[in-house]
């Protein structure tokens, strides 16, 4: 078993960080880093009325959790399949989790997320006569994604079932969800008023469908407890969260422009989607931050391996490893070995897994891409908790660093509002207002 797992299941390898990090740079944030702390845990920060996540063994009263158990319960044994309708905060943390630790990840289904008619239209076919669970979420109740799908899909649950079978996980005082689920008699949850959407994957918001999964909500809810007690302090050295903030803040501060998040397992692609959202929405504003992407590896090795090893050197990779509890599969001896593989027969294939992370690890740092890696112990709900209220801290405290307000979302009315003003809404404008004459070139 690796030994540097010690309070966490999560450690941070930064040795090919060098030299672009070094140990005395991070030390060098220590000042930053504490003046951050401080505005962040005495609620003098910038967006400081969002700040109810930062301690996750109080987001959810006991008698709640055990309300979304039982529901969860009911309706994993009354039901085929659940579908979560959501956007951004209010659907990413749950696949994250689900997608991620789910036995049959397929259980659950997704819409809301996109205005895909194909989308919506093969989803209806493929859940007809399925016994279907539905979660509706949406901290404002308004927004135009999930409010089509749901006018579009709840169908699928039928009148005398919709009472019992519609979930709406909304604002507790106002918005257009929670009159439909009020005057519909459905069963409601809260989105807490002090929780931001990208920042509620530990509140109802995702435990609901995460319970849903199968999912230990307990283990996910004491992951991320216990990372919270160790991110408490405000050391870079000993505290990972900010380790990784003032990292980051190191980089970008040195050119870096873009943070590409690389695993070699393809289950953790929605952990890299979920993060994407995260650092996005909170840091990229006042024409800042670094800008969060992913790779799925190996078989982005194959595509945009190349960029990373010898484009532009703007960028820096954070891995995501998983060290232990991958399945046993061992690759096969061949009488014949005409395709020359039998240097690793008997090889596990994920040690193979592993060699393809350390070699492309040390490739790029040779070719100067600054790494480090983020090592799971394990691939659990415990694990994940922690993970996840480790980005959710690193994620703060980074965009303090910045200078902006990590728990605002500004950017994301402007689109809203030119479709709005498209779509006709009612009081947001003439239909077509805003529209530009289009340039089209004929060939
Ligand atoms: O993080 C956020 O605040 C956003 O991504 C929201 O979650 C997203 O826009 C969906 O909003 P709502 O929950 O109000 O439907």
């Amino acid at each position: 078993m690796a030994d540097y797992f010690n309070k966490l299941p999560i450690a941070i390898d930064a040795a090919y960080l060098e030299p672009n990090v070094m140990q005395e740079m991070i030390e060098g944030k220590r000042d930053e880093i504490a003046a951050a702390d401080n505005a962040l845990r005495s609620g003098t920060c910038p967006g400081a009325e969002f700040i109810g996540w930062l301690k996750p063994g109080e987001i959810l009263a006991p008698d709640e959790i055990a309300r979304i158990k039982l529901t969860a319960a009911k309706l994993a044994h009354e039901t085929d399949i659940m579908l979560v309708i959501g956007i951004g905060g209010s659907y990413l943390g749950a696949r994250a989790i689900i997608e991620a630790l789910a036995k049959d990840p397929g259980k659950v289904v997704y819409a809301g997320q996109n205005i895909s008619a194909d989308y919506l239209t093969k989803l209806k076919v493929q859940l007809k006569g399925k016994r279907i669970a539905i979660n509706v979420i949406s901290k404002s109740g308004t927004t135009t994604e999930p409010a089509i799908a749901f006018r579009i899909l709840k169908d699928l649950v039928s009148d005398e079932l919709a009472t019992e079978m519609i979930v709406a996980t909304t604002d507790v005082n106002k918005g257009a969800l929670l009159k439909m689920a009020t005057d519909a008699g459905c069963e409601k949850f809260v989105v807490p008023d002090d929780i931001g959407g990208r920042f509620s994957a530990l509140s109802a918001v995702g435990i609901l469908p995460i319970a849903y999964a199968g999912i230990s909500i307990d283990s996910l809810l004491q992951g991320a407890s216990a990372c919270a007690a160790l991110c408490a302090n405000t050391d870079p050295l000993t505290n990972p969260a900010y380790f990784y903030a003032a990292a980051r803040n190191i980089l970008y501060n040195n050119g870096i422009a873009i943070e590409l998040m690389a695993s070699f397992e393809p289950r953790l692609h929605f952990i890299a989607e979920w993060w994407k959202q995260l650092f996005g929405e909170s840091e990229g504003k006042n024409h800042k931050g670094l800008f969060p992407a992913a790779v799925d590896y190996t078989t982005d090795l194959h595509s945009l391996g190349q960029y990373v090893q010898e484009g532009r050197r703007i960028i820096a990779e954070t891995f995501l490893m998983i060290d232990e509890g991958e399945p046993s599969l061992t690759i096969p001896v061949s009488e014949k070995n005409i395709d020359g593989l039998n240097y690793l027969a008997g090889r596990e294939v994920s040690w193979v897994n592993q060699k393809a992370y350390e070699a492309t690890s040390k490739a790029h740092r040779d070719g100067g891409v600054p790494n480090m890696t983020i090592h799971l112990k394990k691939l659990d709900a415990t694990a994940l908790g922690a993970l996840i209220y480790f980005f959710e801290i690193a994620c703060a405290i980074s965009g303090l660093m910045l200078g902006v307000n990590p728990f605002d979302q500004p950017g994301v009315e402007a689109y809203k509002k030119e479709m709005f003003n498209l779509l006709g809404k009612p009081g947001c404008g003439e239909a077509g207002e805003s529209a530009i004459e289009r340039k089209f070139i004929s060939f």
